[in-house]
């Protein structure tokens, strides 16, 4: 049977459809939106009236009349009248909540955009569209979640209240990164693994001006040389196709206002040096695919284990780039020249595996601490720390004794550098020591830490320790001799 109430011309049914679609749209509306061709709100209809608390506004009059992208975050009306092109269904997420949402420019006689419409469509729980909407908006969330994440991150974990350290070369550390902290130049944290440069590079920070903003790291020897421009210096859009199109923000970027610590700057590869290089001088950076610089504002700390001397006498860092870097060297002493620290270290440290552990902090007789003290720690701190928490899982209770030591520590290959009569444990055992044996250890630890506080200039370190260089050639080659040619080398 057929019905004859439909129409069978073009025209009729075209407009019937129009007609249709536009009660649709007005029923299924939870508010609409008009804006003229300027992208300013020219009308909003009865339904809508129930956003504008949300979006800020009291009353109509207040709401009409501005820019759309003003008034209704994340909006694309004005991209709409731009393009002429319709937003048929889109999620739109801002103050008042996530909503689906259309969008239609509209022409006039001419084919003219004079303005656009913005419908809100079915907010309602009901609608099959929710579990879209509760979707988007978890996905939004869990987002939102990941930058704060990473925004706590990129503060600072340490305070120069964390390098622990009572011992002349500690304190001396510890002196140079305040005043450090107090400059905004280049700083160049030099020494051996595990021996706190990032700790201090932290503590640097958080101590400086510009501890309120960022603290990004990048560790150059963990990044491949083909990706590391774009990690230093960003992408611009559309320099690749793919997921890159967007454009990415290079460290230099996210450091703004804060500090950029360049860690394993000795494995910077050589091909990048010059831009590095560029970049500290002009104070200026080029994202990759982008023709324009852009000035950065972020305070750089360097640090390696490597000797920058060398690789710039076997020519494998720039000379330039070096001296760049070099404004404010700090040598982080090892621990075999701060064992003095060794006690207090260990407290701290044991505190730290308790508290990860949730077990008791282990306690080392006066002995235990002795034979600690005795090592050569090439791994300094990271070493003494790993070779406490083997020991910790060997002892039955939370003591620990010589005994469960040794073990860890030939297992380990730890190499002892000085016998242990020669660092008896401070200080209680001090008194009980024959007095030439510490007045040595005292002379040993004052000539080191006056190594440490000139970089191992010998002439300097005679002069503040005001005694001959002969004494001082004389005093440096016993220890070495001593303690298997470490302790005291010069740098
Ligand atoms: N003075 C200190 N007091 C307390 N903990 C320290 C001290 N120095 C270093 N540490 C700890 O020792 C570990 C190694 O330190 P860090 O990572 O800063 O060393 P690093 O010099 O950067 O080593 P690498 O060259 O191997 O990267 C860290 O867990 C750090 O917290
Ligand atoms: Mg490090």
């Amino acid at each position: 049977m057929q019905d004859n109430t439909l129409p069978r011309d073009g025209q009729s049914i075209l407009e019937l459809a129009a007609r249709s679609m536009f009660e649709l749209f007005a029923n299924a509306s939870e508010g609409m939106l008009l804006v003229d061709r300027e992208g300013r709100v020219v009308w909003i209809n009865e339904q809508y009236k129930r956003f504008l608390p949300a979006l800020g506004f009291q009353n109509v009059d207040d709401f009409l009349g501005h820019p759309v992208s003003e008034v209704v975050q994340n909006t694309e009306l004005d991209r709409v009248i731009r393009t002429g092109k319709p937003i048929l269904i889109d999620l739109l997420s801002n103050k008042a909540g996530t909503f689906v949402v259309s969008r239609i420019p509209l022409r006039d006689e001419g084919g003219q955009v004079i303005g656009a419409l913005g419908i809100v469509l079915f907010d309602h729980p009901e609608t099959t569209l929710q579990p879209l909407i509760h979707k988007f908006a978890h996905l939004q969330r869990d987002l939102d979640d990941a930058r704060r994440e990473l925004a706590s991150q990129r503060r600072t974990k340490y305070t120069l209240a964390s390098f622990v350290g009572g011992s002349p070369a500690a304190v001396e550390v510890k002196r140079q990164a305040r005043r450090a902290a107090l400059s905004s130049s280049p700083v160049l944290l030099l020494g051996e693994t595990g021996t706190g440069k990032e700790l201090l590079a932290h503590a640097i920070h958080a101590a400086s001006a510009r501890a309120s903003g960022p603290l990004v790291s990048i560790n150059i020897a963990a990044v491949p040389d083909t990706l590391l421009e774009a990690e230093f210096f960003g992408v611009a859009p559309g320099a690749f196709t793919g997921a890159d199109r967007r454009g990415r923000e290079g460290k230099f970027k996210l450091a703004h206002g804060g500090t950029l610590f360049l860690d394993e700057i000795g494995d910077m590869p050589p091909s990048l040096q010059p831009k590095l290089l560029r970049a500290l001088q002009e104070g200026e950076i080029e994202p990759l695919g982008s023709n324009k610089v852009v000035p950065f504002d972020a305070r750089v700390i360097a640090a390696t284990s490597r000797d920058l001397g060398a690789l710039v006498r076997e020519g494998k860092f720039r000379e330039d780039l070096y001296y760049r870097l070099n404004v404010l060297p700090i040598r982080v002493p090892p621990l075999r020249e701060r064992r003095a620290d060794i006690p207090a270290l260990v407290e701290v440290l044991g505190e730290d595996m308790a508290l990860r552990s949730g077990s008791a902090p282990p306690e080392l007789s006066a002995e235990a601490i002795a034979l600690l003290s005795a090592q050569m720690w090439r791994g300094n701190i990271r070493e003494l720390r790993n070779v406490l928490e083997q020991a910790a899982m060997r002892s039955d209770s939370q003591h620990i004794e010589v005994h469960h030591l040794e073990d860890v520590l030939r297992e380990s290959g730890v190499k002892r550098i000085a016998p242990l009569a020669a660092v008896a444990p401070a200080p209680a055992g001090d008194a009980l020591r024959p007095l030439a044996e510490q007045v040595a250890q005292l002379e040993r630890e004052a000539i080191a830490a006056a190594m440490t506080a000139t970089g191992g200039n010998k002439v300097a370190a005679a002069r503040i320790l005001r005694i001959s260089r002969a004494k001082l050639y004389e005093r440096l080659s016993e220890n070495q001799a001593m303690t298997g040619n470490q302790t005291l080398r010069a740098v």
